[in-house]
């Protein structure tokens, strides 16, 4: 995982406190099943997941534009997003407590929970290939929410 402020300014690097501010858990765990699913196990008796799936985006996914096109956009949801990455990579930015974009860039074995009603968005790295398990409070609840633009336009 690489963590970074989007744009750099004074106060220093971001770091995983800043992202604890923010609600937002991050794990890095083995490449092995045998650990990284009990400690999925563990989060969803935590948390209350209870629904799981897989997702995977490359240039061989159908509609593939038209869903990094949504999912680029500054959105939240009602429920928290748990994505455990299995292979591959991708860029989350996340709103920091002071409403900076902290830009988490993860690949496989991170575990990142960005928590409901936090603004996020998603890209592809260049490798443009992530492979995920995503775990969900309501198997029906995933819906994203944009966020209304900040600035009127002139
Ligand atoms: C999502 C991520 C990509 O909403 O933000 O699935
Ligand atoms: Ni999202």
């Amino acid at each position: 995982m690489r963590l970074s402020w989007l744009e750099p300014a004074e106060g220093g690097p971001c770091t995983l406190s800043d992202l604890l501010a923010a609600g937002v858990l991050y794990q890095h765990l083995p490449m092995d099943p045998a650990v990284w699913e009990p400690a999925l196990q563990t989060l969803c008796e935590q948390r209350g997941y209870v629904a799981r799936d897989e997702v995977a985006l490359s240039p061989d996914t159908p509609q593939l534009e038209a869903l990094l096109g949504r999912f680029c956009v500054e959105h939240l949801h009602t429920e928290d997003e748990v994505r455990f990455v299995l292979a591959g990579s991708g860029i989350f930015d996340i709103r920091s407590v002071d409403d900076r974009w902290m830009r988490v860039e993860v690949e496989a074995g991170d575990l990142l929970v960005v928590p409901a009603r936090r603004y996020h968005r998603f890209f592809l790295t260049p490798e443009r290939t992530i492979r995920c398990v995503r775990l969900f409070q309501d198997p029906g609840g995933w819906t994203p929410v944009y966020r209304e633009p900040t600035e009127l336009p002139p």
